[in-house]
């Protein structure tokens, strides 16, 4: 635990993980403190992580590319992108119970993620509810409306993929981002 806790706030230190941080703290503090939030650490998700370190990937992937889309003069809704991002799969938390299959659960997830987020953030937004309902775009056919929806099937497909090849010998370098993000709320250098 000692060398986990070094490790992350090792990570801590890179301006672009504290930039990050910060944003999720800013933006996503009503989430990442809620009981929810901490069940999806419990929940298997894409064979070798949890719902919670696909969430923060998630996030994270999300944030590093609206940081470099800034650098092009594009402004996007970084608070939409946080919230979107962390909200977007919590309707996967008790799947065995709550869904049939994995098609209806593929299906009917954002729905339930939108309910949730709801009860999250009460003052959630029309668009970061979008981001969150048509974040399986193109697998389930609700199109985003926004380019933050965009982004959002981006980070998604993008951290999904890398999940599925990751291997267990090598957990720290392949979930760097995540495991500095979790270590920080472990360890409660996130306000
Ligand atoms: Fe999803
Ligand atoms: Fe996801």
């Amino acid at each position: 635990m000692i060398l986990m806790t070094a490790y992350f706030k090792k990570q801590m230190d890179k301006e672009s993980n504290r930039r990050i941080a910060a944003d999720i703290s800013a933006y996503g503090k009503e989430v990442i403190d809620s009981e929810l939030f901490r069940k999806a650490f419990a929940q298997k998700h894409h064979t070798n992580t949890t719902v919670g370190e696909h969430t923060l990937n998630v996030t994270a992937a999300a944030l590093r590319m609206c940081y470099a889309l800034e650098k092009t003069g594009l402004r996007l809704d970084k608070r939409a992108v946080t919230i979107g991002a962390l909200c977007h799969d919590l309707g996967i938390i008790g799947r065995y119970e709550k869904f049939e299959n994995n098609r209806i659960c593929c299906r009917l997830h954002p729905i339930d993620s939108v309910r949730i987020s709801r009860k999250l953030v009460p003052e959630i937004d029309h668009k970061t509810e979008e981001i969150i309902r048509c974040h399986m775009w193109p697998l389930n056919g609700w199109m985003p409306t926004s380019a933050e929806g965009y982004l959002i099937t981006v980070a998604d497909k993008y951290s999904s993929i890398r999940e599925l090849l990751y291997r267990p010998a090598l957990p720290l370098l392949r979930h760097e981002t995540a495991g500095m993000i979790l270590g920080a709320l472990v360890c409660g250098a996130v306000g």
